[in-house]
């Protein structure tokens, strides 16, 4: 099946990263939708960001960094978003009941052909294809945050997900320069959720025990156990809210008791101290 429309639902933290792989390393058109023009245009704003500090360290040549704007089409209208599209990638916050509505949605607006993907974090893909009358075509494409600089694709499949549907996602990924793993069932969180997460929550509990500050949880992991982020960093740069719900997931799913937020990721969330995105969270970022 050759792809040559892409369609890209939201233009956030992990959409627009998608975006700009998209059409700077695949090359192809693609088209971003969001609900509101200020999402758009700090989506587009992060890809030319972006896309200028490639271009400052050499690794990209200017022409082929407007070529890449060029490729891409911002829309606030899902009927365009959706026309001629041969494969959707879903990236709205995780809450299963909006993505059961999107996904009915564009499984009305897309050609019968178009594969639709989601890049959720945790929400069970075979649930998501309950809204749309073409199960076998819906999969799960999970990304890591940065998009532009992480390897890794998880694919998931759903109950009904053909081997043609993965197939087309594996090669996708692949031009978009990615390597891919597959999580052979829909299983909450998938593989690398699943072990990070619970770590994550760890962290969050040595904070609230006192038992070391910030700093010094990250330094010990970044320097016992390589990781290039400390645990702490890491949660700003993901976001205390999708962390959250991938533990309210997991409880739901799993076990109540062995996956239980720490209360103070629950408080940071309701205070609205997420992360890097809102510039506050564990560490202050408006330095
Ligand atoms: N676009 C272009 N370049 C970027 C970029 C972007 N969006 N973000 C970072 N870079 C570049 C920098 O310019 C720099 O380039 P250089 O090597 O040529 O100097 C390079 O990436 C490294 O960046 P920095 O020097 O600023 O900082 P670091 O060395 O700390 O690297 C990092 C940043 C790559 C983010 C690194 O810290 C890292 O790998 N952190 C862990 C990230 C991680 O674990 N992500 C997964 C999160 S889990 C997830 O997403 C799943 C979800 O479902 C929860």
């Amino acid at each position: 099946m050759e792809i040559k429309k892409v369609s890209v639902i939201g233009a956030g933290l992990m959409g627009h990263g998608i975006t700009q792989v998209l059409a700077q390393i695949a090359g192809y058109e693609v088209s971003l939708k969001d609900i509101k023009q200020e999402f758009i245009d700090t989506g587009m704003g992060r890809i030319q960001w972006s896309l200028g500090k490639l271009v400052e360290k050499e690794k990209l040549a200017q022409t082929d960094a407007d070529a890449t704007l060029q490729r891409i089409h911002p829309t606030l209208d899902m009927k365009e978003a959706m026309s001629d599209t041969d494969f959707v990638i879903e990236a709205v916050p995780e809450n299963l009941e909006l993505k059961k509505k999107i996904f009915a949605e564009i499984d009305q607006l897309a050609p019968p052909h178009a594969i639709l993907s989601s890049n959720t974090s945790s929400i069970s893909i075979s649930r998501i294809a309950t809204a749309t009358k073409r199960p076998d075509k819906v999969v799960g494409m999970h990304f890591f945050n940065p998009v532009q600089i992480m390897k890794l694709v998880e694919i998931i499949r759903g109950d009904k997900t053909s081997d043609n549907t993965v197939s087309v996602v594996k090669q996708v990924s692949q031009k978009m320069g990615k390597e891919t793993v597959l999580c052979k069932k829909d299983s909450p969180g998938f593989i690398v959720n699943r072990i990070l997460v619970p770590a994550l929550n760890e962290a969050i509990w040595l904070l609230q025990e006192d038992v070391a500050e910030p700093e010094d949880i990250d330094k010990a992991i970044k320097l016992g156990l390589n990781w290039p982020m400390g645990p702490i960093t890491l949660l700003d740069y993901v976001g205390l809210d999708t962390t959250l719900s991938i533990t309210k997931v997991f409880q739901k799913e799993m076990d109540e008791q062995k996956y239980a937020a720490a209360p103070l990721l629950g408080k940071m969330v309701k205070e609205g101290k997420l992360g890097r995105k809102t510039k506050q969270g564990f560490y202050d970022w408006n330095k």
